[in-house]
């Protein structure tokens, strides 16, 4: 194996579920931009020198499709965006035959209202999309980034979205990366298949704001020996997210994220809640607010106050590129299993990494080096065909 990373020039996938949506319509114009030098590739970890010669597909490779279930195509919603301030007004057109090429490799995905396939259907049919999607591209991997609506946490025994279209990742071969806080991958069914599938993985739930703060701040106090009384915050969001966490059952999702940020780095979990509450008029504008009462020496009683105010889709956006390339240069070097080196991006992050925001950086960092050294393992490529639900045939 060579030291070196492979020079060939890779094609690589990037399968978006909620494909329409503000996250991904900025991840893909985003791209576009800074490809052609439109804009720096500023909140992009993986365009800093740390990840030089690490093997990672460059942007320029990334190529674009998804499923969702509305139809509005992706120009129009770039379109929207702008208006709304979050793309730059002119990037719809300057960017719009890369808008066209990954609207015309976006799919109706499922379950549809009043959708009568069976789970396994579902899967196949979501796998199949995916595998097409790699065969009419030429694509040398794909790797399926769930950015779809945040969903309740599942009750019962079914399968719900996200962890149909994770099954169909495996299904298809695929690495996948959870970038909401929706079960996906982390479905007790889906377990098995996820360990035998060999594949890598990562999530839940990216950080981009209030909880990259929590990683920062929750280690600061207990460095400090500064004892945390009360931690809560509220969350102002509108945009599909916000509308999405206006359901109590969704933002409880949410709120588990964030509230393990602060027990993992507190050591304890603090009096307080965390609050979500959907204002449309602010769009993709969120202001999270956070209020920590702490006890200095002697029992002298303090109070931290922050106010993060982030436009939620530009925040993002520069994650999904990262993960992507990281992924899939994880799937080129032959590793497998839960990426816990990438809980730097996560609030609730899989495998067993740290929690404070400076050790999670020093993992990435070990994973970079790990990355430039790899070199190209033997990988059976997308299109593996896996079994009902992901189980192997
Ligand atoms: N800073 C951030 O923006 C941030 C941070 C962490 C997590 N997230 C998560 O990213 C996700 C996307 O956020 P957004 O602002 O783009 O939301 P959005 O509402 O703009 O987009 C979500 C998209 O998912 C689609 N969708 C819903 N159900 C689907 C299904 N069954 N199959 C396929 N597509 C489906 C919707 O039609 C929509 O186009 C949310 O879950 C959010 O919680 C965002």
């Amino acid at each position: 194996m060579s030291a070196e990373p492979s020079v060939s020039p890779s094609r690589v996938g990037v399968w978006l579920i909620g494909a329409r949506g503000s996250v991904a319509t900025t991840a893909v114009a985003g791209c576009a931009a800074v490809t052609a030098g439109l804009h720096p590739p500023t909140g992009m970890v993986t365009e800093t020198g740390v990840f030089q010669d690490a093997g990672l597909p460059p942007l320029s490779s990334l190529v674009f499709g998804g499923h969702d279930v509305v139809d509005c195509p992706l120009p129009k919603r770039a379109e929207a965006l702008a208006a709304g301030g979050v793309l730059p007004h002119d990037l719809p057109s300057a960017v719009g035959a890369e808008l066209e090429a990954a609207e015309r490799e976006i799919r109706i995905g499922g379950p549809l209202r009043g959708d009568t396939r069976s789970e396994d259907e579902l899967v196949e049919d979501l796998a199949r999309d995916i595998r097409d999607f790699v065969r009419r591209g030429a694509l040398d991997r794909a790797v399926v980034v769930n950015v779809a609506s945040t969903e309740p946490v599942p009750e019962g025994d079914a399968l719900p979205a996200s962890s149909l279209y994770a099954a169909a990742a495996l299904r298809a071969g695929c690495p996948y990366v959870n970038f909401t806080p929706s079960a996906g991958l982390h479905h007790p069914r889906l377990a098995p298949q996820a360990t035998a599938s060999g594949l890598p993985y990562a999530g839940r739930d990216g950080k981009t704001g209030q909880t990259l703060l929590r990683s920062v701040l929750g280690p600061m106090f207990a460095q400090r020996a500064l004892a945390v009384r009360a931690w809560s915050g509220t969350n102002l969001l509108g945009g599909g997210d916000g509308a999405a966490l206006a359901d109590p059952a969704a933002a409880a999702a949410k709120n588990a994220g964030k509230e393990r940020a602060l027990a993992d780095t507190l050591g304890t979990v603090p009096e307080g809640e965390t609050h979500i509450d959907d204002v449309p008029s602010l769009g993709d504008w969120k202001t999270a607010w956070d209020h920590i009462a702490f006890d200095g020496f002697l029992g002298t009683r303090m109070v931290l106050q922050t106010t993060w105010q982030g436009c939620d889709s530009a925040l993002a956006a520069p994650l999904i590129l990262d993960l992507a390339r990281l992924v899939a240069r994880a799937h080129e070097a032959g590793l497998s299993g839960p990426l816990s080196e990438l809980g730097f991006y996560f609030k609730d992050p899989v495998g067993d990494g740290p929690a404070a925001l400076g050790e999670q950086y020093a993992a990435l960092v070990d994973l970079a080096g790990r990355l430039r050294t790899a070199g190209d393992a033997e990988d059976p490529g997308p299109g593996d065909v896996k079994g009902p639900a992901g189980e192997h045939r």
